[in-house]
């Protein structure tokens, strides 16, 4: 790939304002600040220099340019970055005609292709019925376009063998879900797009516009390109909106996506079905840390919220509610009681506990001391997973005077069991943040490289010296960034990271990049720990040796071995 092209397109994008686009920035001293949407972070810690060109987090350690960042938050290859970030200041990319397609492009270009089909059918003569029955439903052509809802003829074989007439391969059909043997899947019903994290359509849902049916929605099941549960509703859609407004609401179903949509409130997303998956919840992070649970006023949509919220609290995520009442969906709601009650529901979101401890206290009988003891255990485990000190105390004269319990009984019980969760929290928190251990010799190495990458002199410095890096990451560290030097005749990290494609070098470059020392450096230090580094590798020749005198049976091969130990001695 040609690096001029690499190294122009990261020249003129400013790495601030590239990922100020993604997450909020703010000033600090040099260098600008954000929450890092590579870990659950709470405060801003990754960090964005603009003189450097690069970002680090302080916390994941996750750092590179402006190029690793898109890569990593789009989950996409370096050329894709490198395109999309090319069109973003007009600079075209041609993709060279090595470039493989990726294997599932054929999959997804079907799947496209049979939305097409759905979409023409719905506004044809036959589609008249399922019109109306959107019309019914207060969505407007406009809708209907932008979430691009289509219709399944009531043919059994309709899609299947226009689709094979086109010369697609039935089998391929099948395994997409479109069809079984022959037949379609989709028989007379109203066709909603589902699609992947990046905004192609990768399956459907079908739903049932008059009579009955055994499922009123019929989704697509796995396939190679549509997995359930690391697929998300909405989301492309909704990215920039939740930057926009902070926050991401998430809802049960696609119908009441479309609904708020609808209203302006374009923020939201659905699972598909109601538990959130490991996957679902790293994809949330990446739009937001900030959730509010919109989920069906019923039973099941409150035991949603309060499973699905548990997650996400344990997560870290902020999490907020919006009850509905007269166990009323989104959509349902919106129609019922209007657009304006719906933005106020929004603004008056509850926090997660409050909404749970409101939960907790359904049913409960009051004049039974056992009930009420339960209640109040449950209450107070509950404010012991809340973080600010203030409210919890808020939290805990509220139950107070709701069971007329004595306040300091109460915030003993509460105490008891916060410094039982600080003991186990502190063995995690340990166990979290231990670094790779790393020795004396190997932060030494890594120093040198954090040099050379900041200082052509540096690098003329350490390759004149020709000191052996006892360690094969570090040595081909050393060789690579003398190759780019030579090759270019400059150097700057900002650079050498997309010159750099070794995932495991990378690794450890993220490491060095992320060190937290000054950049300018005399030469007598880097002569220092360049002598720290031969030093090593007489104590671990003398080693070798030590160890190959006690292998050696000759007196006379040992007399020599121990003269060269002698020697190296000395020079030690
Ligand atoms: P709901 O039954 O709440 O549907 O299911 P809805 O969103 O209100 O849709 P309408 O208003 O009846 O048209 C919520 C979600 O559960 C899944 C779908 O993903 C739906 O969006 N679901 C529901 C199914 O997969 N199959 C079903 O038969 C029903
Ligand atoms: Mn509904």
């Amino acid at each position: 790939m040609d690096q001029n092209l690499i190294k122009e397109i990261r020249e003129k994008t400013d790495i601030v304002e590239f990922i100020g686009k993604y997450i909020t920035l703010t000033k600090r001293g040099k260098n600008y600040f954000g929450l890092c949407p590579f870990h659950a972070d709470t405060n801003p810690s990754l960090s964005v220099s603009r003189e450097k060109q690069i970002y680090k987090c302080f916390v994941c350690g996750e750092a590179g340019n402006v190029f690793n960042f898109l890569m990593k938050y789009e989950n996409i290859s370096f050329r894709e970055a490198l395109k999309i970030i090319g069109d973003s200041i007009g600079i075209e990319v041609k993709s060279d005609n090595k470039v493989i397609k990726n294997k599932y492009d054929d999959l997804y270009e079907i799947c496209e292709l049979a939305n097409t089909i759905y979409q023409n059918n719905l506004m044809s003569k036959e589609g008249i019925d399922a019109r109306e029955y959107l019309k019914k439903r207060n969505l407007d052509i406009n809708t209907i376009k932008e979430f691009g809802i289509g219709l399944s003829l009531n043919k059994r074989d309709r899609l299947t063998s226009l689709l094979v007439k086109q010369g697609y391969n039935i089998n391929t059909l099948n395994e997409l879900g479109l069809s079984s043997g022959e037949v379609d899947t989709y028989i007379n019903r109203i066709i909603f797009p589902l699609y992947s994290i990046d905004g192609r359509v990768n399956g459907f849902s079908g739903r049932i516009y008059h009579g009955e049916a055994i499922n009123k929605y019929l989704n697509t099941k796995e396939t190679p390109i549509f997995k359930k549960g690391e697929n998300i509703f909405n989301y492309k859609r909704a990215r920039d909106e939740v930057r926009k407004n902070g926050f991401v609401i998430i809802m049960e179903g696609f119908m009441a996506v479309i609904r708020a949509y609808t209203i302006g409130v374009k923020n939201c997303i659905a699972l598909m079905g109601t538990a959130l998956t490991i996957d679902q919840i790293n994809l949330i992070k990446k739009l937001s840390m900030n959730v509010y649970l919109c989920f069906d006023g019923d039973k099941a949509g409150i035991n949603a919220t309060i499973n699905n919220g548990k997650m996400l609290k344990d997560n870290n995520f902020n999490v907020k509610v919006i009850p509905l009442s007269d166990s009323l969906d989104p959509d349902d709601y919106i129609i019922k009681y209007g657009s304006e009650k719906f933005y106020s529901l929004i603004s008056s979101a509850i926090s997660y506990n409050d909404y749970k401890i409101k939960n907790l206290k359904q049913g409960v009988n009051f004049n039974s001391a056992d009930e009420l003891t339960n209640y109040i255990d449950l209450v107070i485990s509950e404010i012991s997973t809340v973080d600010s000190e203030i409210k919890r105390e808020i939290m805990l004269k509220n139950l107070a005077n709701d069971t007329n319990v004595w306040y300091n009984t109460l915030e003993k019980k509460l105490n008891e069991l916060l410094s039982k969760k600080e003991k186990t929290k502190v063995s995690i928190i340990t166990h979290d943040i231990k670094e790779r251990k790393k020795n004396k010799y190997e932060k030494t190495m890594q120093e040198i490289v954090f040099y050379m990458l900041n200082n052509k002199e540096v690098i003329n410095l350490v390759v004149s010296s020709q000191v052996y890096f006892p360690n094969d990451i570090y040595r081909n560290l050393v060789r690579e960034i003398s190759d780019f030097y030579e090759k270019f005749g400059y150097i700057n990290i900002a650079d050498f990271l997309s010159y750099e494609k070794d995932p495991e070098m990378l690794k450890y470059l993220n490491e060095i990049i992320a060190m937290e020392i000054d950049s300018n450096v005399d030469s007598t230090v880097i002569l220092e720990l360049l002598k720290v580094i031969k030093d090593y590798n007489v104590s671990l020749e003398i080693k070798r040796l030590e160890k190959l005198i006690k292998e050696e049976v000759d007196p006379l091969e040992q007399a020599k071995i121990s003269n060269e130990i002698m020697k190296l001695k000395i020079r030690e």
